[in-house]
C-alpha cells in the first residue's frame, strides 16, 4: 500500500511539475495526498524538496554514481524532455530525473531517491575509456573458456537460448561500470541463471575475468585473445539448433557429454487440419486421437549419443533404438556439420518386423540466424505403414519388407533470437511405391513433408506445426498420411494435420 501511494505520489508530483509549466490551469486544485501539495511550487523551484518528499532520500544519503544507459521514453519525447526524465536501459524499476542541471536516481523498488554525481554521459563513457582493470588477458581468457562460455558464449556474444547478453556490443558495455560487472561475477545476479563465483574462483582470476570481459568491447580484442585462449572468434557465425529434429528430420546437433534429454512428439494423423467435415468439437484436429511417441537420448562423450524412442500402438508400436556420432562440427571449425546415425526398430515392442537404418546428417550455418540440413537415408526392411486392429499382439502381422533410400532436406530460419521457423521435406526416392507383382508397395507417392514454428528456451524447446506424416521413426517416417489410412489423396495440403515435439533437457 505505500508503496502504491508513493508511486502515485511520484506519478502526481511529475504530472504536476508539467502541469506548472504548461499551464496555471489546476494551480491549487490537486488532490489532497502527501507530497502532492508541494508539487506546483516546490517541484519546479528545485529538485531536493521534491526528492526528500518522495521518501527514503534521508535513508539513502550516499553518493553513487548513475546508470550508465539512458535513453528517453518512448512515446512523447516532449515531454519527457521537458519533465528531464531518462528511463535506464534494461532496468524496469530506475529512472533518472534531471533537476536544475543535476541528475537524480529515482529507484521506484527500494522507494530510494540519490544524486548522481557524474552526468549520465560521462559516466556512460567512463567503464570504455578509463577501466580500472589491469587486465591479465591470457587468463581472464582461459577462465572465460572454461567457467563463461558455456552460457555467454564462446565469443562472448551470449546465447540467446540461455539470454546471456552480447559483451561485444557497446551497448552493452556502456551499460556496465567495472564494478558491477565485479559485483556480477562475484555474487551471480538473483533470479537468473548467472551463478556466484567467490569461493569458487579466486580473487585474482575474476579480476582477470572481469578484465576479459571488459576487452571483449573493444572490437580488436576476441581475435588478440583468439590464440592463447583457443577461443573461436568465427563462432558467431554458428546457428544452434533448438532440438534434435527439425519437426521430424534430425538435425545432427552435438548433445552435451551426460546430457539427458526427454523428447516427445504428437501427431494428431487421423483429422486433417484444414479440411473434413465441420464437426464442432474437432478443432483442426485436436480433438482426434494422437499418435504420442516418447524417447530419451544421453550424451554419451560429446560426440557420441545413445537414444531409445517408442511410438504407440495405432503406429505398430516400434521401439528404435539408436547410436549416432558426430564426425564434424562447425564449433570445431569445420566447414559444416556432419553426424552418421545407425538404428534398429522392431515393431510391437520390439518383436517383430525389423528395420535396420543408416543415416547422414550433413548441415551447415547460413549464418547464426539459420541452418540448413541434409539427411540421406538408407532403411532395410521397411514396411508399408499401418495400424493394427487391437493390441493384442496376434493383431500385429508380419509383413514383408523392402529397402529405401531417402533425402531428407530441411532448414531452420530463425526470425527472433529464441523463434525459428522450419520446414522440412523427405522424398522417399528408392522404392517408395510399386506397381509391379512380386515387389513391395509402400504405398508412398508423395513426399512426406512438414512446416512449423519453434521455440526455444535454455535446454527446453517447443516445436508446433502441420505435416502430412505421421511416422516419427526413422524407417517410418518418410511415409505419408496417404499410405496410413490407406486413401490415396490424404497426403494432400488438404490432408496437413497438426503435429508438435516437446524435448527437455533434464540434467
Ligand atoms: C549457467 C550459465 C552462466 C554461467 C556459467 C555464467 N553466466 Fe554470466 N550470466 C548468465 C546469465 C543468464 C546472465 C544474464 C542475467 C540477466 O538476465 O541479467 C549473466 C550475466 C552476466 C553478467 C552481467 C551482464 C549484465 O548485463 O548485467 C556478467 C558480467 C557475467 N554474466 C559474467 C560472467 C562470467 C565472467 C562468467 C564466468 C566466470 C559467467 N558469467 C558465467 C549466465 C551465466
Amino acid at each position: 500500500m505505500n508503496n502504491i501511494i508513493s508511486l502515485l505520489t511520484v506519478c502526481l508530483m511529475l504530472a504536476g511539475t508539467y502541469l506548472t509549466q504548461a499551464s496555471k490551469l489546476f494551480a491549487g486544485d490537486g488532490p489532497a495526498s502527501e507530497g502532492a501539495v508541494e508539487r506546483s511550487s516546490q517541484a519546479t523551484r528545485g529538485a531536493q524538496p521534491l526528492l526528500e518528499s518522495a521518501g527514503g532520500s534521508g535513508h539513502d544519503s550516499a553518493i553513487a554514481s548513475p546508470p550508465s544507459a539512458v535513453s528517453p521514453p518512448n512515446g512523447s519525447p516532449g515531454l519527457a524532455a521537458t519533465l528531464g526524465i531518462m528511463f535506464v536501459d534494461g532496468s524496469t524499476s530506475t529512472l533518472l530525473v534531471e533537476r536544475d542541471g543535476r541528475k537524480y536516481i529515482v529507484d521506484l523498488v527500494a522507494r530510494s531517491v540519490r544524486e548522481a554525481e557524474l552526468p549520465a554521459r560521462e559516466a556512460a563513457r567512463k567503464p570504455q575509456s578509463q577501466s580500472t582493470f589491469v587486465a591479465d588477458q591470457p587468463e581472464g581468457a582461459s577462465v572465460f573458456k572454461q567457467k563463461c562460455s558455456t552460457c555467454h558464449g564462446p565469443d562472448g556474444r551470449g546465447l540467446a537460448t540461455v539470454g546471456t547478453p552480447n559483451f561485444t556490443d557497446p551497448k552493452v558495455q556502456a551499460s556496465l561500470t567495472d564494478e558491477e560487472i565485479v559485483e556480477t561475477i562475484k555474487n551471480g545476479k538473483k533470479d537468473t541463471l548467472m551463478p556466484a563465483w567467490a569461493g569458487k574462483l579466486s580473487y585474482q582470476q575474476i579480476s582477470a575475468v572481469a578484465g576479459y570481459v571488459r576487452s571483449l568491447g573493444s572490437g580488436s580484442q576476441p581475435q588478440q585473445v583468439a590464440a592463447p585462449g583457443g577461443a573461436r572468434s568465427a563462432q558467431s557465425g554458428i546457428y544452434e539448433p533448438g532440438d534434435d529434429v527439425l519437426m521430424t528430420l534430425p538435425t545432427g546437433r552435438r548433445l552435451d557429454r551426460h546430457g539427458f534429454y526427454v523428447n516427445f512428439s504428437h501427431r494428431f494423423a487421423y483429422d486433417p487440419a484444414f479440411s473434413g467435415t465441420a464437426r464442432g468439437g474437432a478443432l483442426a484436429g485436436l480433438d482426434g486421437f494422437s499418435l504420442s511417441s516418447f524417447g530419451f537420448r544421453y550424451g554419451v562423450t560429446r560426440k557420441l549419443s545413445v537414444s531409445i524412442w517408442r511410438s504407440p500402438t495405432f503406429i505398430a508400436r516400434p521401439i528404435q533404438m539408436m547410436a549416432a556420432y558426430n564426425l564434424m562440427d562447425e564449433h570445431d571449425k569445420y566447414p559444416f556439420n556432419a553426424a552418421v546415425r545407425v538404428s534398429i526398430d522392431g515393431q510391437n515392442d520390439f518383436r517383430q518386423n525389423f528395420a535396420e537404418n543408416l543415416e547422414g546428417i550433413f548441415s551447415r550455418s547460413l549464418t547464426r540466424h539459420a541452418q540448413i540440413y541434409f539427411v540421406p537415408t538408407v532403411s532395410l526392411n521397411v514396411r508399408h505403414l499401418f495400424s493394427p486392429n487391437s493390441f493384442e499382439s496376434r493383431d500385429f502381422p508380419n509383413l514383408p519388407g523392402t529397402n529405401t533410400f531417402s533425402l531428407g532436406v530441411g532448414g531452420a530460419v530463425d526470425i527472433r533470437p529464441t523463434v525459428a521457423l522450419l520446414a522440412e521435406v523427405i522424398p522417399t526416392l528408392v522404392n517408395g511405391n510399386c506397381h509391379q507383382s512380386g515387389c513391395v508397395d509402400l504405398g508412398i507417392h508423395r513426399p512426406a513433408y512438414a512446416f512449423g514454428i519453434q521455440k526455444k528456451i535454455w535446454r527446453h524447446s517447443f516445436t508446433f506445426g502441420f505435416t502430412n506424416g505421421p511416422a516419427t521413426t526413422v524407417s517410418q517416417r518418410s511415409a505419408t498420411r496417404a499410405a496410413f489410412v490407406n486413401d490415396p489423396t490424404a497426403d494432400t495440403p488438404n490432408g496437413l494435420f497438426i503435429g508438435f515435439d516437446l524435448t527437455r533437457q533434464v540434467y
